[in-house]
């Protein structure tokens, strides 16, 4: 049982859980995730870990009510538990010092964006990162990312802040000049896949996170089954994070059209309650 310490509405949909868990705040990595349990006839859910507190033994986690679990989970209040939480998994991001970088973060892929950035920039990138929303009230982790970022641009498909349009328009806007060393990107497979052939011609390294395919990261669903480079990897075991020039990105796409039927039906549960 891990105990929520806080929870918070960041924008609407997108809860914030600051979660007892000392073993996975002592040992966790930018990149990783954990598996939550919400109550025992739950289901499986991996989450990226946020940020961490050591000494208080806790982890952030940040997440969309997009299905039956997140929902329930975003229910959840302050002195509550959850079942079980199972982490750090997947495979950490490399960080070191590469030069310049990157990050790009759309929708809820922000919050995965933010440990990353926070780790290139401590290990002395120069770090310009990049978010986009639909529009300003569904904004988050603002402040905190530029605290880690030297420039931080933030689109908005309304225009109603920063710029007018998505990401991928303001890296197209910055990137010839940007020579950049390393580009990541977390968001909707779309906007990766956008990202992936903007960075192709000039070959700059470019990382993707595939949190957002996986279900129930067992390694058996299959859900998040990936093509890299024609040969077929899990995302939840051999990633998430792979490089976008290698993957698969129409297969992707298929993939997840197979999912969002049964995902808008879990909803209509949960408004139910
Ligand atoms: S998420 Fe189910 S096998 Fe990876």
């Amino acid at each position: 049982m891990n105990k929520i310490i806080s929870r918070e509405e960041l924008a609407p949909n997108i809860k914030k859980l600051i979660l007892e868990a000392p073993f996975v705040a002592d040992k966790v990595q930018p990149g990783q995730f954990v598996v939550i349990v919400v109550d025992e006839k739950g289901e499986r859910i991996p989450l990226t870990v946020v940020d961490k507190d050591k000494k208080q033994g806790t982890i952030t986690l940040i997440f969309q009510e997009v299905g039956k679990t997140t929902c329930r989970l975003g229910q959840l209040k302050a002195t509550e538990e959850i079942h079980s939480l199972l982490g750090p998994l997947g495979k950490a991001t490399e960080i070191k010092r590469v030069g310049k970088v990157i990050t790009v973060g759309g929708g809820v892929g922000i919050a995965e964006v933010y440990p990353v950035t926070h780790a290139f920039k401590e290990a002395g990138n120069k770090v310009t990162s990049i978010i986009g929303v639909r529009n300003k009230d569904l904004l988050f982790l603002e402040q905190e990312l530029r605290k880690v970022s030297d420039e931080l641009l933030v689109a908005t498909d309304d225009g109603s802040y920063g710029h007018r349009g998505n990401v991928c328009d303001v890296l197209k806007e910055i990137f010839p000049f940007a020579k950049a060393d390393l580009v990541y990107a977390v968001g909707p497979v779309v906007m990766m896949q956008a990202i992936c052939e903007l960075t192709r011609p000039s070959g700059t390294k470019t990382l993707v996170s595939l949190n957002p395919i996986m279900v129930d990261a067992t390694g058996m669903c299959a859900s998040c089954r990936v093509s890299i480079k024609g040969e077929m990897k899990f995302g939840c075991v051999d990633g998430p994070e792979f490089d976008a020039h290698e993957v698969d990105f129409d297969q992707l796409a298929k993939r997840l059209k197979l999912f969002s039927k049964q995902e808008k039906k879990a909803m209509e549960c949960c408004k139910d309650r």
